[in-house]
C-alpha cells in the first residue's frame, strides 16, 4: 500500500519514501529505551482491496522465510475444565525461529530488502534478535544484535548459529536498546529496534490480518496478550483497527494486556494516566521484563480504543500456566508465552459472567518453551533410569 507516516502526539505527517524512527519534533529529550515519545504510526494513503494489501512493504519471498499463518488450536480439556466453549490459542511458537517475533523481522527484512538496505542493527532480550538474526540468514542480511548477556542461551546461541553478529552487553536490555540506536546512527544500517522502527508494528499486525482470515465476521470477542515493551499488542491493535478502518471489520476485539507484578509499567500508567518507568523489572518471564517500555505509549492508544484492559499477575500464576499448558493442552510455551493464558485463569469468572460462557477467546502463545529450558531446574526432573527389564518397571511404577 503507499503510506505516510504520522506521530501519535502531535499528528504531524511525513512522507514514507524514507526510514523514520520517531517524530522529530515530539522525541525531544525522552531517551532512548524509555516509554519512546514521537512514536509513528504508518498510515495507508491510498484504497485497498484486501487485507493482505495493508502492508507498507510487500512481503516478498514469503516462503524463503515463512512467517505467520499459525494454526488456531482449540484446547478442548481446558474449555470444558474452566467452562469457556470458545477458546482458541493462535501459536506462534511455530514461527521459523519459535516466536511471535519473526513477523516483526520479517517486516524489517522486507523493508532493507525494498530499500537495498544490507544491515539491519536491532537490541533484543533475545526472541527479537533471534528473529532477526533468522531473517537475516534466510534473505542474506548482516544483522548486529545488542542483548544483555543475561538473556537465556539458548536465544543467543540461535542467534550465533543463523550468523548474526552477537554483542552480549554487561547490562540491562535497555542500555541495549540505546547502544543499539548509537551504533546505527555512527555505522549505519536499518534500526529494527521494536517501537522504534514503526515496521516493528506494521509487522507485528499481521496476526490480527490472520485472525480475521481464521475467525471471518466472527473476530474474537477479547484478544489476551502478554506484554513486555507493548509492541506486540501495538501490533495486533493496529491490525485490527486498520481492518476496521478499511471496512473489512466494524469493531476491535477487546485488547487484554498481561504483565508480571515485577514488569508492570504499561498496566501502572494505565491505571494513573501518566506514563513513568517503573525502577527495576524482575519477573522470570524474561520476554516480558521490561523497566521502560519502548511501545508503551501506543499500547496505551490501544488500551482506550478497543476498551481493553491490564491484568497483573504474579510469576508463579504464569509458570503455573506455562504447565498446565503443557500437560492439558500439549503446547509448550515460554514462561512469557504463558502468560496470555495465566491471564485468561485470572479473568475466567468475570468472563463466564459478564460475557457468558461463549465468549470467543483469542490467547496469542509467543513462543516456544525450547527458548528457555533453565526455567525448569528445580521444577521438574527426568525420572532416572531403570534395568531394562520388566520388573525393574513394576519395582518403580506400579507398586504402590
Ligand atoms: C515470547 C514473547 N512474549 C511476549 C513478548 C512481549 O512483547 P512486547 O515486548 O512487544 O510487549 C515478547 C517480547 O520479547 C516475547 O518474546
Amino acid at each position: 500500500m503507499d503510506f505516510f507516516y504520522r506521530c501519535i502526539e502531535c499528528g504531524r505527517e511525513y512522507p514514507g519514501n524514507q526510514v523514520m524512527y520517531l517524530c522529530p519534533d515530539c522525541s525531544g529529550d525522552s531517551p532512548p529505551g524509555t516509554f519512546l515519545s514521537g512514536l509513528l504510526e504508518v498510515c495507508c494513503s491510498g484504497s485497498v482491496q484486501s487485507p493482505e494489501e495493508l502492508y507498507p512493504y510487500p512481503l516478498v519471498k514469503r516462503d524463503t522465510y515463512p512467517v505467520g499463518n499459525t494454526p488456531l488450536a482449540r484446547p478442548m480439556r481446558l474449555a470444558e475444565t474452566y467452562g469457556l466453549d470458545s477458546l482458541f490459542f493462535k501459536l506462534d511458537n511455530l514461527n521459523p525461529s519459535g516466536s511471535f517475533k519473526d513477523r516483526a523481522s520479517q517486516m524489517v527484512a522486507a523493508q532493507a530488502l525494498a530499500l537495498g538496505e544490507s544491515t539491519v542493527v536491532v537490541s533484543s532480550t533475545g526472541n527479537a534478535g533471534s528473529a532477526m538474526a533468522c531473517a537475516g540468514a534466510a534473505y542474506g542480511l548482516e544483522v548486529i544484535l545488542f542483548v544483555p548477556q543475561s538473556a537465556p542461551k539458548n536465544k543467543l546461541l540461535q542467534s550465533v548459529l543463523y550468523g548474526a553478529r552477537v554483542v552480549p552487553i554487561k547490562g540491562t536490555y535497555d542500555q541495549a536498546f540505546s547502544l543499539s540506536i548509537s551504533c546505527s546512527r555512527e555505522f549505519g544500517g536499518i534500526n529494527r529496534n521494536t517501537a522504534y522502527n514503526p515496521m516493528t508494528i506494521e509487522g507485528k499486525k499481521s496476526c490480527s490480518i490472520e485472525l480475521y482470515r481464521q475467525f471471518g465476521d466472527n473476530i474474537p470477542d477479547v484478544v489476551y496478550i502478554p506484554v513486555g515493551d507493548g509492541v506486540i499488542y501495538s501490533g495486533i491493535y493496529k491490525g485490527f483497527k486498520d481492518l476496521r478502518d478499511a471496512g473489512f471489520t466494524d469493531r476491535i476485539p477487546k485488547l487484554v494486556c498481561v504483565q508480571s507484578d515485577r514488569s508492570d509499567a504499561i498496566s501502572r500508567a494505565w491505571r494513573s494516566g501518566k506514563p513513568d518507568n517503573i525502577e527495576e523489572a524482575t519477573t522470570i518471564a524474561d520476554s516480558i521484563s521490561v523497566a521502560s517500555p519502548a511501545g508503551g505509549r501506543y499500547a496505551l492508544k490501544g488500551l482506550a480504543e478497543s476498551s481493553g484492559w491490564c491484568v497483573v499477575i504474579s510469576d508463579e500464576q504464569i509458570l503455573a500456566a506455562q504447565l498446565e499448558l503443557s500437560r492439558d493442552a500439549g503446547i509448550f510455551a515460554e514462561p512469557a508465552a504463558a502468560a496470555g493464558w495465566a491471564g485468561v485463569l485470572h479473568d475466567a469468572p468475570m468472563l463466564r459472567s459478564e460475557y457468558g460462557p461463549d465468549v470467543n477467546i483469542a490467547v496469542i502463545i509467543t513462543g516456544t518453551g525450547f527458548k528457555d529450558m533453565d526455567v525448569f531446574t528445580g521444577r521438574t526432573a527426568i525420572p532416572e533410569a531403570i534395568e531394562p527389564d520388566l520388573d525393574a518397571y513394576e519395582r518403580r511404577f506400579l507398586d504402590s
